[in-house]
């Protein structure tokens, strides 16, 4: 539906593919082709949400093929300002067990081929040529975001974890034992396949990105057993869904109204921005 604005995003992984009622459904262009599906508009205690399904609405797409760039141009360009990304995850300790809540505050890139940068050289299709753009991300997530989440997870009597450092690794495979035992020795937190580039992708573009990391698994060098598989994923986060709806919709209510965190100025000092993305 032409005209659809929306302040706040939601980019929902394994298992949500569909958040709100009473949804437009909009069908968004980008100059890297399309999302991974429509956006869905609606709203949250008087708050407009686009909700966005990650991997598609009939989880067609796999991590390593997700248009990332296009999902996170998408919400942008609808007037989405602030991103919440929760994803199914597996566990790199043992207390972190199917039904955690982690709220990362780092992340570890072991992806290999994703585009993970509006600012790689290229013309953009109306010619004009983005800038050389370095993103700050030594703090790669929205503070107020995870404020807002940490709390709502709490108002839920579902107490997360608050921190960690969540590794994202390319898929879709799952990890060997060995890469697993290696992620948790370096103290790493959870592995996931789809937290990046998200982050840094929202960052270019001035958006707060805040992820939620729901544990469906302990990773296959925490646990004994044959090790993780895709119907445990999705019948673990079946089971969370609804409490982690829940959350969202309580940390979508929180947001601020206005911005207060460092998010938007990521890039002050670099280019004017990106050609052709509606500013705030
Ligand atoms: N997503 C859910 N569980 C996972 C795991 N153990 N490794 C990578 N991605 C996952």
């Amino acid at each position: 539906m032409a005209g659809e604005r929306a302040e706040l995003g939601v980019i929902g992984g394994s298992g949500l593919y569909a958040l709100l009622d009473d949804v437009a459904e909009v069908a968004v262009g980008t100059p890297y082709g399309p999302p991974s599906d429509s956006v869905f508009v609606g709203e949250v205690g008087g708050r407009r949400v686009a909700f966005l399904p990650r991997h598609g609405r009939g989880h067609g797409i796999p991590p390593h093929r997700i248009n990332y760039r296009a999902n996170l141009w998408a919400l942008h360009a609808l007037g989405v300002r602030q991103v919440l990304g929760p994803c199914a995850v597996g566990g790199l300790r043992p207390e972190y067990g199917p039904g955690t809540l982690l709220v990362p505050d780092q992340f570890v890139d072991r992806t290999a081929a994703r585009a993970q940068t509006f600012y790689d050289g290229a013309p953009l299709p109306d010619g004009s040529v983005p800038g050389v753009v370095h993103a700050p991300m030594a703090d790669p997530y929205c503070p107020a975001g995870r404020a807002a989440v940490l709390d709502a997870a709490r108002g839920a009597a579902w107490e997360p974890v608050d921190g960690g450092t969540l590794v994202v690794i390319e898929g879709p495979r799952f990890s060997t034992r060995a890469e697993s035992r290696w992620f948790s020795a370096n103290g790493w937190s959870t592995v996931g396949m789809t937290g990046h580039p998200e982050a840094v992708l929202a960052r270019e573009l001035g958006l707060c990105y805040t992820s939620l990391n729901l544990v469906t698994d302990l990773d296959a060098g925490v646990e004994s057993g044959a090790g993780v598989t895709h119907a445990e994923v999705l019948e673990v986060f079946g089971r969370n869904v609804d409490r982690l709806r829940t959350v969202l919709f309580k940390a979508l209510e929180a947001l601020p109204a206005t911005r207060t965190c460092p998010c938007r100025h990521a890039l002050d000092g670099f280019t004017p921005g990106l050609p052709g993305v509606p500013g705030e």
